[in-house]
């Protein structure tokens, strides 16, 4: 198939397009930046210079490429990353997810993409109460701290736009937490993993919130699957794990070699870190991955975080 990767020379995007070529597509890899085109075709693409917020760009290049499927991999998070001001930290990756999923899904209707797969969060987006593990047919958080509102509003939007254009297959995929090459969870390079280094991670509160990881590669591998065959809807990409914070940071600390992370009472977390922070380390649920092992026919190489961690920074 002729696919277009927006976002090709992310993190994401670097796993997907040699798979995608390994698999025989014909891959069109979307960039800003002139600068990057030897990179795209080293993935094994062709490159195209586009700004997804500009949607005369998108319509250009869409028509130009023709498409039969259009994946969106696009967020704006290089810099600070202020998460007591989250929504001013996502206003840009919000702006993707909205103007510019607007902008691909109106040139992909123009040219009769069959397929439209995009990204999205798997986690702290989800309800806080009821079980800690969520399916794709819980609700979203009727009631997220301020802090988070645009975001999560910006996903919201992502999903049912993707989800509802009947005139193509639209699929949503919500992926955990990155680790492994790229990622702010690798070796050289991860904000993450230096920030455990330095016991700048603690856990705050009772550490119960849950979260869900994936390896980067396999979220390229459900990603392939997704673009080969996915149908309308929603699917969780994440390991097999979900795990409680006072789990997976003690673990994620040995893991790099760091003492274990501190510990901060969640009023102290609350004052320091805002309260969107501290519902993320005492309130969040988890993700299963049960939908798309069973719809994608995927698995995940790296089934828990509890080994991938030590694999990637081994
Ligand atoms: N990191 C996580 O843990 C995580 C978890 C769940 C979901 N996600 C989502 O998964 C997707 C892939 O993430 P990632 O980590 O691979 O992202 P990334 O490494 O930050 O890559 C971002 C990509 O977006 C492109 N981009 C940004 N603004 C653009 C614009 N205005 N026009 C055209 N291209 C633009 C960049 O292209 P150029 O710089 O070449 O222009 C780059 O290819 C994102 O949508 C992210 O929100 C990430």
């Amino acid at each position: 198939m002729k696919v277009l990767v927006a976002g090709a020379t992310g993190a994401l995007g670097k796993q997907l397009v040699p798979k995608l070529a390994a698999h025989g597509h014909e891959v069109v890899g979307m960039t800003r930046s002139e600068s990057k085109r030897e990179a795209i075709l080293d993935l094994g693409a062709t490159p195209a210079v586009a700004d997804a917020l500009d949607a005369e760009q998108v319509a250009r290049v869409v028509a130009e490429v023709e498409p039969e499927v259009i994946v969106h991999e696009l967020t704006a998070l290089s810099g600070d990353f202020d998460l007591r001001h989250f929504d001013r930290t996502f206003a840009e990756t919000n702006r993707l997810r909205t103007e510019a999923t607007d902008h691909l899904l109106a040139a992909g209707r123009a040219v009769g993409v069959k397929r439209f797969v995009a990204q999205s969060y798997a986690g702290w987006p989800a309800e806080r109460t009821g079980g800690p593990v969520k399916s794709e047919d819980d609700p979203l958080d009727p009631a997220p701290p301020e802090a988070v509102r645009s975001t999560l509003e910006a996903i919201r939007y992502l999903e049912s736009a993707v989800t509802g254009a009947d005139w193509t297959e639209g699929v949503v995929l919500r992926y955990g937490g990155f680790y492994g090459p790229g990622t702010n969870f690798a070796p050289e390079g991860g904000e993450m993993v230096e920030t455990v280094r330095k016991r700048k991670f603690p856990v705050v509160g009772s550490g119960a919130g849950v979260w869900s990881f994936v390896h980067i590669e396999d979220a390229a591998d459900a990603t392939v699957a997704a673009i080969e065959h996915g149908r309308r809807g929603i699917y969780n990409i994440v390991d097999d794990e979900p795990a409680p914070v006072a789990e997976w940071l003690p673990a994620a600390a040995s893991a790099v070699g760091a003492p274990p992370p501190r510990h901060l009472p969640r009023w102290l977390g609350r004052m320091l870190a805002g309260e969107a922070v501290t519902v993320m380390m005492t309130e969040v649920r988890g993700a299963s991955n049960a939908k798309a092992k069973r719809e994608l026919g995927w698995k995940p190489k790296h089934p828990s975080w509890r080994e991938g961690f030590g694999q990637v920074v081994a």
